[in-house]
């Protein structure tokens, strides 16, 4: 699952101690395990190997730089959503042809930059948008290569935030709108519409919906065939799961046993666009326990992240497993789970010090007795935790350290007062 585990009493990232990093480098802190994001690509790359597929990293999981970097030595494509993404990826040094550019809204501007580079592939996901596309390709002189996001109308079974293939989202052209697109825009010059994109929400925990939504994809694309449409390449989109509370999410090869055969001899380029499934198991959360309170019956740790670090709780009613990173007497939890409740545990709310009561990390847990200046871990953290973090409340964004082996790397510095202000500043 991932490369964190208890040695001697405490929690470690590889051959790293947590501890030892959190008073090197502070709370709230990112920790990142090179050795996990490298396993859970090669495992998905393995799975699906003998269609081929280009493995693009949805870099809005998780994007810093070093890890995206990491992703690129082992052969990822990579996946971006806007101008700001595709920016990081070409920084690391990402051939443009390797990157697929998604996203209901680019700018005219975030077009430009990704035909300035000559990306691989734009998902593009209104008629709106490839005329603008098409626009802007002829100004250039350039033809753009496009695949038509398009909505099976399936359901994912997911949080209705993170539903995005069903037929009433703003993603995507429905199955029944997307013939008519094809033909519309077949002979439109500087563009390329020869792909179909597909991506039904996050994460999901279930098979069916990508077999299904994939079928129906394949019907249009057998469609479009007969009408003498070239159509070279499906991209499938992400959203496989991760471990949150236990080991709940399907393996890539449970996935890819049911989705390859649907698509081994139907002559397309495949494409994958994972982001969690590579980077939730591979990071974690540290904070340190400022206070304990009660109130009423409840009881709270207040620790020092907040919804600013990992707002998945507070959006999501997300669950992350906490734990203490040097568990009182000893208590090593044998699992992670939803209901772990061992002897000489407590009920508790941990909690951040923000001013939102939707400000909390994990709701009745039974941890540990935890202390004032005691270390917590807030698991399978890696992906939309900082890459969804902000500085609400003036909370300076954390740091974030990468582990490989028994080296650890800063990779990001902590924010400080003076970067919360800097931009605000005069002349
Ligand atoms: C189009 C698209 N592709 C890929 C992803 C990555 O999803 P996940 O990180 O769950 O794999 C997302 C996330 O929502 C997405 O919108």
């Amino acid at each position: 699952m991932d490369d964190f585990s208890y040695k001697q009493g405490t929690l470690h990232c590889e051959s790293v101690d947590l501890q030892t990093l959190a008073r090197q480098f502070g709370t709230p802190l990112y920790v990142y395990s090179q050795q996990t994001i490298v396993d859970h690509y090669s495992r998905i790359a393995g799975a699906f190997a003998s269609l081929a597929p280009k493995i693009c990293y949805s870099v809005k999981s998780c994007s810093n730089l070093s890890i995206l970097a990491v992703l690129k030595e082992v052969g990822a494509c990579f996946d971006v959503v806007s101008g700001g993404e595709l920016a990081r990826a070409l920084e690391v040094g990402v051939d443009p042809k390797r990157i697929v550019f998604a996203g209901v809204g680019k700018t005219d501007h975030e077009i430009n930059a990704a035909l300035e580079a000559g990306i691989g592939w734009f998902n593009v996901e209104s008629e709106q948008e490839l005329e603008t596309l098409a626009s802007l390709a002829a100004k250039r002189d350039t033809i753009a290569q496009v695949a038509l996001r398009v909505n099976p109308d399936v359901d994912p079974q997911t949080h209705r935030h993170t539903t995005t293939g069903k037929r009433e989202t703003k993603f995507g052209v429905d199955l029944q709108r997307a013939a008519r697109v094809f033909e519309a825009f077949a002979k439109t010059p500087a563009i390329n519409l020869a792909g179909v994109h597909v991506h039904i929400g996050s994460p999901v925990n279930h098979i069916e919906p990508y077999v299904e939504s994939i079928k129906r994809t394949l019907d249009l694309v057998v469609q479009l065939r007969r009408r003498g449409l070239t159509i070279s390449a499906m991209n499938i989109g992400g959203g496989y799961g991760a471990h949150y509370c236990g080991e709940e999410a399907p393996t890539a090869a449970d996935y890819a046993s049911h989705i390859v055969p649907l698509l081994q001899g139907e002559n397309l380029e495949v494409m994958l666009e994972p982001g969690r499934s590579i980077s939730a198991n591979a990071g974690v959360l540290i904070a340190e326990t400022i206070f304990k309170k009660s109130s009423g019956e409840k009881k709270f740790v207040i620790v020092d992240a907040a919804m600013t670090d990992l707002i998945r709780p507070a959006l999501y009613d997300a669950f992350h497993f906490v734990w203490p990173i040097t568990p009182a007497r000893g208590m090593i939890p044998p699992r992670r789970s939803q209901d772990l409740q061992l002897e000489g545990t407590e009920l508790v709310d941990v909690v951040g010090p923000v001013c939102e009561t939707g400000d909390f990390l994990a709701k009745d847990r039974w941890l540990p007795p935890m202390a004032r200046g005691d270390l917590i871990c807030i698991y399978s953290a890696g992906a939309y935790g900082f890459s969804m973090s902000n500085q609400y409340n003036s909370r300076p964004r954390a740091a974030e350290v990468l582990v490989h082996g028994d080296k650890s790397k800063l990779i990001r510095r902590r924010e400080t007062y003076e970067d919360l202000v800097a931009l605000e500043r005069g002349e």
